[in-house]
């Protein structure tokens, strides 16, 4: 690891630490009600094996896929470089009963076990070597199974997509509706992170086989994005929810 990692992953760190506390306040984030569970329980299980398996949730942040695939009866550990996020992580674990071991770690310094699966929502946007950390992860998983979750945006977008995006945003800033973070990445972050711009589903589908992962599946979550379309407030609900993807590998 270079020094200059280093010191982008310290100013990553406390930019979550300080994004800790708001960040579950919108559904894109966390869901917010019991349908919403619902949707990301249905998107989910069939892209699990059978429970209970061996599960790695890197960048778990304040545990939506942790508590969600702990529910369906999966072992989840979850590591997280920032020690706020883990300790909301591990408060909702604990106050759920569910099986998860919360972990301050950085994702390409996961545990030496084994796993069935390493799963990470929103996060190789944010990683300074995307495919080392892929290539990490496939090492301690070499029978298991890789399942990314993510959502299009950015650089990633469609034209499409990108109308609708402004659209959203737009009808966000008229309702002065909560962003979800309390701030942006500063430059120095973002010159290090290669995908900080966005990532398209094609790109990730090379990244991931570059880093040893094999036959790469691609769904889209509709379920999902039917239940959070939904649950958009007026006029947001006009332009829909950002598409929501899964990628998975073995
Ligand atoms: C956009 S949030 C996603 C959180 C969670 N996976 C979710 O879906 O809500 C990104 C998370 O990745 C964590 N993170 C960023 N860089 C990391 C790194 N290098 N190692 C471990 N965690 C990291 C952050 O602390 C934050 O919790």
């Amino acid at each position: 690891m270079s020094m200059a990692s280093g010191d982008t992953i310290d100013r990553i760190r406390g930019f979550w630490d300080a994004d800790a506390a708001g960040y579950d306040q919108i559904s894109g984030h966390y869901p917010q009600t019991p349908a919403e569970w619902a949707a990301w329980r249905g998107a989910l299980e069939p892209l699990l094996p059978r429970a209970p398996s061996r599960v790695l949730d890197v960048g778990a942040g304040t545990g939506f896929l942790t508590v969600a695939v702990a529910g369906l009866g999966h072992d989840v550990t979850a590591i997280d470089v920032s020690e706020q996020m883990v300790a909301r992580l591990a408060a909702k674990a604990s106050a759920q009963q569910l099986a998860v071991t919360a972990i301050q770690a950085r994702a390409d310094e996961v545990p030496r076990e084994r796993f069935d699966v390493v799963m990470s929502r929103h996060l190789v946007w944010t990683l300074p070597d995307p495919e080392g950390t892929l290539r990490a992860w496939r090492a301690v998983a070499p029978r298991g199974r890789l399942l990314l979750v993510e959502s299009v945006w950015g650089e990633g977008q469609s034209a499409s997509d990108w109308i609708r995006a402004r659209g959203r945003r737009l009808a966000r800033r008229l309702a002065a509706a909560p962003t979800g973070h309390h701030a942006e990445y500063d430059e120095s972050i973002v010159r290090a992170l290669p995908f900080a711009g966005g990532l398209a589903p094609e790109r990730l589908v090379e990244l991931v086989q570059r880093a040893g992962w094999k036959t790469p599946r691609l769904r889209r979550l509709t379920g999902v994005e039917w239940m959070l379309g939904r649950q958009l407030p007026w006029p947001e609900r006009l332009f829909g929810t950002q598409p929501v993807y899964a990628l998975w590998a073995g």
